[in-house]
């Protein structure tokens, strides 16, 4: 019973944070800098993706398609948002790796709902080490985590 519990609390604090966080950021292969947003969008509201960080008291816009609103310069053809199934949008931005901000907020906003993660740019991960979590659906693993639950208790 205490080792299922302890297996249970486990498979929790390892799985759960790492895929049904709304925001993630890795750093791929080429060394490009990917953040997925999985916000839902909402029916009723205009679809658009703001990708954006902060760093003290600075914010910079990364890339947009809020009518209006334009990313800084300096990120201008650096950049690129692809969608994601079953929703959600995943930033691409290329030449940044090594100019990170050291302690940095990323923040994605998807129809006016932010989702936004705190990241020290020693923390960051390269995107294969988190792949095998991102591959499996939030909902899998909370079936996972019931059935545990279930047998066990
Ligand atoms: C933003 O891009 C998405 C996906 O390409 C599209 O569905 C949406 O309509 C766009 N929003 C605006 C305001 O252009
Ligand atoms: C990083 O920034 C966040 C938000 O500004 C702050 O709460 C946190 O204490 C900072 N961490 C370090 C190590 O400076």
């Amino acid at each position: 019973m205490l080792k299922s519990l302890f297996v249970f609390g486990v498979l929790a604090v390892l799985l759960i944070p790492a895929k049904c966080e709304l925001i993630s950021v890795c750093i791929e292969d080429d060394n490009d800098l990917r953040v997925d947003c999985r916000v839902e969008p909402k029916p009723n509201k205009i679809n658009s993706y703001e990708f954006s960080w902060s760093s003290g008291t600075k914010e910079s816009l990364i890339n947009t398609n809020v009518s209006g609103s334009s990313a800084e310069a300096q990120f201008k053809d650096k950049s690129y948002v692809e969608e994601l199934e079953p929703h959600g949008y995943r930033l691409i931005l290329t030449g940044f790796t090594d100019k990170l901000p050291h302690n940095t907020t990323y923040l994605c906003k998807i129809s006016g709902v932010v989702a936004r993660v705190n990241m020290e740019k020693d923390q960051l991960a390269t995107c294969s080490a988190v792949s095998v979590f991102l591959k499996s659906s939030c909902s899998w693993i909370l079936c996972l985590l019931l059935f545990f639950y279930q047998t066990h208790s």
